[in-house]
């Protein structure tokens, strides 16, 4: 159905309604309920209609639309009585005004206690002083009430909320190597509350690690032998939103590891370990002699050829995370 179509049928079928409330007195209470709180928006409806400049009644295809929920909210209990607004449209605006575009627009602090009034816990536990909240983020920044289908709530959708203030994170999501989010397959709220969190970043958990066991169980070990940056935090090496280099890493092997480790397999040949073939980076902290092969001293730049098991390893013999 085009949208119009759809709003005419919407008018005929809440117009049903209404007639069928005078006409059927024997109707169940439920339905009479449904009917009253359905009436109660006629002050507003009648011109906000069908036709209004933007869709209104699309609501009723919501949650906050289903008048069979005694709890959801009419036309009033969100933008106010507005007595004035009904008389003197042009004149005086309603009480509370969510458009984030209007010049009318009500105060964070208004728009959002409105809204809070009914929705203060579950996600929205640590909404008060957290990031989004304190630089006067809306509920309506984010949420879109009159359409069918609020693109916030939805994988695919999601991230293009976010990206209108996000613009570094919607140039990372772009990189070769990301997680799916342009895929549709995972959203921002996957690691984050954008409501507010006990942990930094607005992440779920406590801790980015937390956060990346959700899904990584593998990765929290135990390990016999820990590689300690892995157990510290994964974006020592990692970087969440998307990277130049796979698997979303911050920087290249080996640059990666000798931003740690500069020098270190000096120390190992040095300690008998059996890597006089040149497959070392560094032997004393200086570079190979040239006279080693290009081959060699490419190789010993694969530090995960013989390191396989980077982020920890059961084996006894695994120290080094050699196997
Ligand atoms: C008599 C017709 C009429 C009634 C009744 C009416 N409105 Fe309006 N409303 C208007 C008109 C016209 C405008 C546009 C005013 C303007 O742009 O100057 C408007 C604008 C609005 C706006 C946008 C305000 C802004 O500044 O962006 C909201 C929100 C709104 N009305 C909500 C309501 C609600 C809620 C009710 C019921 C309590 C209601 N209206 C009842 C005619 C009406
Ligand atoms: C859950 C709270 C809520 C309820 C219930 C609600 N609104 Fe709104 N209204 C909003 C928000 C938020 C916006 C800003 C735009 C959006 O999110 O869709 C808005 C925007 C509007 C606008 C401005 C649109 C424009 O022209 O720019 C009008 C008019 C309006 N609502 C009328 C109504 C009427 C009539 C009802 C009852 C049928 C109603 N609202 C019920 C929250 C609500
Ligand atoms: C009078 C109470 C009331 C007010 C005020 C209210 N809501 Fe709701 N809201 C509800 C109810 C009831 C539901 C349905 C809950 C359910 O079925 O899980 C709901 C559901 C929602 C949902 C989930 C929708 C879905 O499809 O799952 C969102 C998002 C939401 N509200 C946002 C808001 C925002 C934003 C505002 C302020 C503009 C607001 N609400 C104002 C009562 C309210
Ligand atoms: C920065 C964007 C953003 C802001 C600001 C925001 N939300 Fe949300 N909201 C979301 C996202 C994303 C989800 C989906 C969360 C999920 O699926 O885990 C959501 C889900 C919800 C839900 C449905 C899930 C549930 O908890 O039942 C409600 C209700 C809700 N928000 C209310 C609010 C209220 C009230 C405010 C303002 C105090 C608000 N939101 C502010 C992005 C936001
Ligand atoms: C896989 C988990 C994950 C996903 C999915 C994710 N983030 Fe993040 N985000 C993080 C972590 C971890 C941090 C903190 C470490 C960092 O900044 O690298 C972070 C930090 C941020 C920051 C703060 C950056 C700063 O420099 O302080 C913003 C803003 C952000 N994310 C927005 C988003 C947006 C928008 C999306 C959706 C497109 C998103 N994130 C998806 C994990 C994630
Ligand atoms: C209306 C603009 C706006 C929207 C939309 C928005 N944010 Fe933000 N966000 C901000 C502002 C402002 C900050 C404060 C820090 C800053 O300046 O980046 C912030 C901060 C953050 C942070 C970092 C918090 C910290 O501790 O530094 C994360 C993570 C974040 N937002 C995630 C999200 C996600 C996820 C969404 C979409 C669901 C979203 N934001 C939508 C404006 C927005
Ligand atoms: C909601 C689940 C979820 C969370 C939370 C999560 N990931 Fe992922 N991660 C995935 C999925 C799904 C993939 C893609 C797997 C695939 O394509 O086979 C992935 C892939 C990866 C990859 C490999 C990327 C590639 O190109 O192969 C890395 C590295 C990664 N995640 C690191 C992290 C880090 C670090 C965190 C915490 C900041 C994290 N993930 C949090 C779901 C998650
Ligand atoms: C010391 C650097 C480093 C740290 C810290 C680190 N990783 Fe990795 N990670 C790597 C490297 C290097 C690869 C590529 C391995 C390969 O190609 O064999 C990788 C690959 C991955 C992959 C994709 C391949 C696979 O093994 O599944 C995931 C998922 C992943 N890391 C998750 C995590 C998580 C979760 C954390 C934090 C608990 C973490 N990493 C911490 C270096 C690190
Ligand atoms: C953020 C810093 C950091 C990065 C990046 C890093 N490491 Fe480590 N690595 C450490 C620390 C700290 C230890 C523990 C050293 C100790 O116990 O003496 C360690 C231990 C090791 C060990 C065992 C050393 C021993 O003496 O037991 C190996 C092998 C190793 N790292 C290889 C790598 C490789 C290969 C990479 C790149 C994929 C890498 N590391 C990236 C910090 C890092
Ligand atoms: C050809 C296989 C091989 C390659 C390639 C390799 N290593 Fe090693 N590495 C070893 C072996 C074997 C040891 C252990 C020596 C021992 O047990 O004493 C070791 C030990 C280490 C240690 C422990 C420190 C020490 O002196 O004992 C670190 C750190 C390390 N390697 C990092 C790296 C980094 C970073 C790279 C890449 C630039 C790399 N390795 C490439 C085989 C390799």
């Amino acid at each position: 159905m085009l949208p119009v179509q759809k709003f005419a049928a919407l008018g005929a079928f809440i117009g049903l309604f209404l007639a069928g409330s005078v006409a059927a007195a024997d109707n169940p209470p439920a339905d009479t309920a449904a009917q009253k709180a359905l009436a109660k928006d006629a002050v507003c409806t009648t011109c906000h209609n069908e036709s209004w400049r933007v869709p209104i009644l699309s609501l009723y295809q919501t949650k906050h639309g289903n008048r069979a929920d005694p709890k959801a909210p009419n036309c009033q209990s969100c933008h106010g009585q507005s007595t004035g607004h009904q008389q003197d449209p042009a004149g005086v605006h309603p009480e509370v005004v969510f458009g984030v575009k209007s010049k009318n627009v009500s105060s964070a602090e208004d728009r959002n206690g409105t809204c809070l009034g009914c929705h203060k816990t579950g996600l929205r536990m640590h909404w008060s002083g957290s990031e989004h909240e304190s630089r006067d983020v809306s509920c309506s920044n984010c949420h879109t009430v009159h359409i069918a289908n609020d693109p916030v709530l939805s994988k695919a959708t999601q991230p293009e909320v976010c990206y209108a203030c996000h613009k570094t994170q919607r140039a990372q999501t772009h990189r070769i190597s990301t997680h799916p989010i342009l895929a549709g397959k995972m959203a921002c709220s996957d690691c984050h509350n954008p409501h507010g969190s006990t942990g930094p970043k607005l992440l779920v958990k406590n801790s980015v690690n937390e956060t990346c066991y959700t899904c990584h169980a593998e990765k929290r070990g135990p390990f016999l032998w820990e590689h300690s940056p892995v157990v510290d935090d994964c974006t020592n090496c990692h970087t969440p939103h998307g990277s130049t280099n796979a698997p979303l890493l911050k920087a290249r092997v080996p640059w990666l590891c000798q931003e740690c480790h500069s020098g270190d397999h000096g120390a190992a040949i040095n300690s008998g370990a059996n890597l006089l073939n040149g497959n070392a980076t560094t032997i004393n902290g200086m570079l190979p002699p040239a006279n080693q092969s290009p081959r060699t001293q490419t190789n010993a730049r694969a530090c995960l050829n013989c390191h396989v098991l980077i982020h920890g390893s059961n084996h006894p013999a695994g120290a080094k995370f050699q196997r």
